[in-house]
Order: C-alpha cells, then structure tokens, then sequence
C-alpha cells in the first residue's frame, strides 16, 4: 500500500487564528492539510471559499513534488464542483476532491451538457487534471462504491482520480461518530487497487484508526481528534504508526 498520509482537518482548528493553526499543525508532524469547504447547499453548513485558502496557503509552503509535504487537500462539499476548479488552483489548492454525488446532481441544461464536466465524473477528472490539479472523488455513506468501478478502470489516465475519499460520517460537521459501517468500500477499494491513495475522513482518531488502517485506508483525515488533543504531535504520530503497522 502506499504511505500513510496524516491530513489534519482545519474545521476543528480556531477559525480566528487559522493561519497560525496551519503552520502549527504542520509543525506538530502533518503531511498534508484538509481542508473543507461546505457551501450550505451540498452540505446543512458553511466554512469558507477561496479567498481564505490563498491567506492560508501563505502560512505553509506548496509542496514541490506531488502528494509531497504541504498538500493542500481540498474537500469541495459543494454543489457545483467544476465551477470552482480555476478559483482553487489560483488560491494554492493542490488536490481538488469533489463528491461523486455532486457531479451528477447538478441538473444538465441541455442534452449535450450531459456529456460534459457539468454532469460527468470523468470529464471533471480531466478537467481539474487539466488545470494541473491531482483529482480526488468522494462518496457519501450512502452512496455503493460501485459507482466507482467503471471510473477507477478507465484506461485513459487522465480521466482516473489520483485519490478516493471514503466518507466514514455524513459529511457537514466535525466531532461525529465514526460509521464502520463504511469499512468494507474501503477494503474493496484496497483488494483492487492495491496502490490507489484511499483517504477516510470522519470520526478518525486513536480509537478509530486501527479498524480504518487494518481495512487499508492510507490517507487519514482527523480534525477533533488532533485539535481537540492535549498533544497533539503525539496523535498524529500515534495515527501514522497505526497506518504503517
Ligand atoms: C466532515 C468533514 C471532515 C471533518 C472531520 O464533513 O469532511 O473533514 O472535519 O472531523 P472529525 O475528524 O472531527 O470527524
Ligand atoms: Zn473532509
């Protein structure tokens, strides 16, 4: 499988002082920041756009290879995933991960734009490639992963997402419980895919992790757990060991 991966979730960080929280969780031994953008449509909740990520991106250094320390992993809770691509590659985004179920539910205008990257999850995958972006899909509990076969199988690379993200609570909030229910698309994933970076985010922590790891989950995504802990250095240290063991 390939390196863990420790993406702290800057929802649960002091919105205040959330510049000064980036550059701390990475000193605190982060690989990458999760950062999640809800638009109180997609999701019941609101967090912020692009003009805040490009402040942030200035309090931690773009990484300078891909998947590299720094990785702005960008979780787009939003209804309309292409229209915002060029706007968070300008403002320092480096993976741009949008939810399958948004790509299909804004409605098509016409019959050709059924086609295109409005309503089609492999065309939205070139086009955030496209624009120089790595590309994430993610999938809601209640969405089969299934729906995933026919696009990871795609022999044209561009139009393959570099990262799944399975959602292991109903995304909208910080602080939910853990779902293991979720597990078995990950394991899934895992036996077919054994190098794809497979990303769970929800309800992650110490007590968590080693059901997430054991099912082969790499990318991990804890925002409670490790701004919400006394030591927090040590959380993401404990959640890093879990994943390599
Ligand atoms: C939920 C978000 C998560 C959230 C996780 O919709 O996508 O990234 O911050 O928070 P915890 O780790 O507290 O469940
Ligand atoms: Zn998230």
């Amino acid at each position: 499988a390939p390196n863990p991966i420790i993406a702290p979730s800057i929802l649960s960080a002091d919105f205040a002082e959330l510049g000064r929280a980036c550059s701390r969780t990475m000193e605190q031994g982060a690989d990458w920041l999760h950062v999640d953008i809800m638009d109180g449509h997609f999701v019941p909740n609101i967090t912020f756009g692009a003009p805040v990520v490009a402040k942030i991106r200035k309090h931690v250094d773009q990484p300078t290879q891909s998947y590299g320390r720094g990785t702005f992993d960008c979780h787009m809770m939003i209804a309309e995933p292409k229209k915002w691509v060029k706007e968070f590659k300008a403002a320092g985004c480096d993976l741009y991960c949008f939810h399958y179920e948004a790509a299909f539910s804004s409605a098509a205008e016409s019959p050709e734009q059924k086609t295109d990257e409005k309503t089609n999850p492999k065309a939205l995958i070139r086009y955030i490639h496209d624009q120089g972006l790595l590309a994430g899909i993610a999938i809601k509990p209640d969405t089969p992963v299934d729906v995933l076969w026919e696009i990871l199988e795609n022999p044209d690379e561009k139009e393959r997402p570099d990262m799944v993200l399975v959602m292991t609570v109903h995304p909208g909030f910080g602080g939910q419980k853990f779902m293991a229910s979720e597990l078995p698309k990950v394991q899934e994933l895992r036996k077919r895919y054994p190098e794809l970076n497979i990303e769970v985010d929800g309800g992650l922590g110490v007590g968590t992790i080693d059901q997430a790891a054991e099912a082969g989950a790499n990318v991990i995504v804890a925002g409670s757990a490790v701004f919400g802990a006394k030591d927090p250095s040590e959380v993401i240290s404990l959640l890093r060991k879990s994943v390599e063991d």
